[in-house]
């Protein structure tokens, strides 16, 4: 069985769980598939997003799994253009999944748009007044836990100066070509886990064919995605990969005991040439992820 962590609520947390992102796509009967398919196969955590397009059908998989809602852990995200309006949008999600509650929802990033046009970090709602309404949410008793996701060091040291209730994870991609020791530390000393997207690198795997990983694999005979799992979760990260692979979404929560030495190793993967690489920067372009500026996301 996959092991929990603990959130800085007490509340726990799978610390595996099935990333929904299906790209442009969304999804649809292919991401119900997925999560069925996950849910029949050990996981009890999904994460998925408004942004994904597919909570419909995330939710869906979890309402006729016939496992007891309490003991799935689902996720989902406030989008960048509903700042301005979190209750309404959390509604929106809750009534998108059809359930009673969510998990945890998180704020998608650190950044608000109103329709296409991306405000600066001082123009309102700032990150601290899109937190404040968030922590409101809590009060319904319809979502469990909040948090964050892709806040580097400078908008999450903001957001701690000024918040009520600390973050339970920060959400951003991280695997061994990208392990943001610094962020970790700073999360660590927060009591904020990290959860790590894309911990297999998504398109960008070229760690799975590092010497060392292979080494390392065979040694436990094991796949190097599995050592990369084992990592993520021995170094105290919760880890959601996608997957609608059978084989490869059952590989993805079988994980095995790596040594110190190993863990090192891995730690220290991006230091080779060419390895520290994540998956923004292979999309950025001059400073442009996605279309917003790294000033606009006030990243790092
Ligand atoms: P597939 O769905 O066909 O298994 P990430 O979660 O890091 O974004 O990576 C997701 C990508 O990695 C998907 O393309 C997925 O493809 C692939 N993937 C998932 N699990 C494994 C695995 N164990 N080994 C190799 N590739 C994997």
């Amino acid at each position: 069985p996959v092991p929990y962590f603990s959130l800085n609520n007490g509340l726990k947390i799978p610390a595996i769980g099935m990333g929904c992102w299906m790209g442009d796509v969304g999804g649809g009967p292919a991401v119900e598939e997925m999560c069925a398919n996950a849910l029949k196969n050990g996981y009890r955590h999904l994460d998925t997003a408004f942004g994904y397009g597919n909570e419909e059908h995330v939710g869906k998989a979890v309402r006729e799994s016939g496992i007891p809602r309490n003991e799935i852990f689902v996720t989902t995200k406030l989008w960048n253009d509903c700042h301005h309006k979190v209750k309404e949008a959390f509604e929106q999600s809750l009534n998108n999944l059809g359930l009673d509650y969510i998990d945890l929802y998180l704020m998608h990033w650190p950044m608000a748009q109103i329709d296409d046009i991306v405000l600066g970090p001082e123009e309102h709602p700032t990150i601290v007044d899109t937190w404040k309404e968030m922590e409101k949410l809590l009060e319904t008793g319809k979502v469990k836990s909040i948090g964050v996701s892709n806040f580097g060091i400078k908008p999450l040291k903001r957001l701690l100066s000024q918040c009520k209730v600390v973050p339970v994870t920060n959400q951003v991609e991280s695997h061994p070509c990208l392990p943001y020791l610094e962020l970790k530390n700073l999360c660590e000393e927060n009591g904020i886990l990290i959860t790590a997207y894309s911990p297999l690198g998504q398109s960008n795997r070229v760690f799975l064919a590092d010497p060392d990983m292979i080494k390392i694999a065979e040694s436990h005979q094991v796949t190097p995605a599995q050592v990369a799992m084992s990592w993520a979760v021995q170094r105290g990260t919760v880890a959601i990969p996608k997957s609608a692979n059978l084989e490869r979404m059952r590989q993805n929560i079988s994980l095995v005991t790596l040594s110190d030495k190993e863990m090192d190793l891995v730690t220290s993967l991006h230091k080779k040439p060419g390895m520290h690489r994540s998956l923004l920067a292979y999309h950025h372009d001059g400073g442009v992820v996605f279309g917003w500026t790294y000033k606009q996301l006030d990243w790092p």
